[in-house]
């Protein structure tokens, strides 16, 4: 595959940044997204230019550390992780944009690179359980019902990747601050801090500057983790328990 790419470059958190154009030829359609993004960077450090800075970790779709909108889909056009996107998702010949995640909360260090620091600040404000939960035996101990044992599981799926965030409008963090409180709040262990959990972390959140849920769901359509917006209503209704018990 031949394509033309359309990369955002931008030197630090202060330049102005904006758009360069590239070229990559023999690209295989079984190339990753980011292999192909490799290619690019020795083909730009072969000619002497700045290779472009992107993240990336595990590259097998667990880490959360990627992350790019391409031609303005968060993560690409499949529901996956940027180093899970295949290029066979692509056509010879197509123009492809790369931007980084665009959101005031998520502060651009360097090209494609964001600062997803936000993110771990919400969970040090409460995403945390402090009982003591035993060793290994205990917890057979402590029986879980399925259904909420699975809804815990498929919360806790969620990497921390801030797609939710680049693709909604208001550039809200709820997707991922809902599958937090229900991880948490759904188990046992959860539930001495379940209400100060849900104020402090959505005091957090706030104060990041991440905007307010306005149920447009585009979050969950790019989550590549699957994570449903009914999340949000858990975190909305254990928002007004906490309100009226701390009142
Ligand atoms: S909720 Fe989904 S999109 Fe948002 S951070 Fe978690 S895994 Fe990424
Ligand atoms: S690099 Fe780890 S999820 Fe993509």
């Amino acid at each position: 595959m031949r394509l033309t790419l359309k990369i955002w470059r931008q030197a630090g958190p202060q330049d102005k940044g904006g758009f360069e154009t590239y070229t990559v030829d023999e690209i295989s359609e079984d190339m990753s997204f980011l292999e192909m993004l490799d290619e690019l960077n020795e083909q730009l450090q072969d000619a002497g230019q700045e290779p472009v800075a992107f993240d990336s970790d595990c590259r097998e779709g667990i880490c959360g550390m990627c992350g790019l909108m391409i031609s303005g889909q968060a993560h690409g056009p499949e529901v996956t992780t940027t180093c899970q996107l295949h290029m066979r998702s692509f056509r010879d010949g197509e123009e492809i944009t790369v931007e980084p995640w665009r959101a005031s909360a998520f502060p651009v260090i360097r090209d494609l690179v964001v600062d997803r620091g936000a993110f771990d600040r919400i969970i040090q404000a409460g995403g945390f359980i402090s009982v003591d939960t035993g060793a290994a035996p205990d917890a057979a101990a402590t029986q879980v019902p399925k259904v909420q044992a699975d809804r815990a599981f498929d919360s806790a799926t969620c990497i921390g990747c801030g797609a939710c965030v680049a693709a909604c409008p208001n550039a809200s963090g709820m997707l991922f601050l809902g599958s937090k409180i229900t991880h948490l709040g759904e188990l046992p262990q959860g539930q001495a801090e379940r209400s100060a959990r849900v104020v402090d972390m959505v005091a957090q959140h706030d104060h990041e500057g991440f905007g307010g849920c306005t149920n447009i769901g585009e979050c969950a359509a790019s989550c590549p983790k699957e994570i449903p917006l009914d999340v949000i209503s858990q975190l909305n209704k254990d928002l007004r328990v906490a309100s009226r018990t701390r009142r």
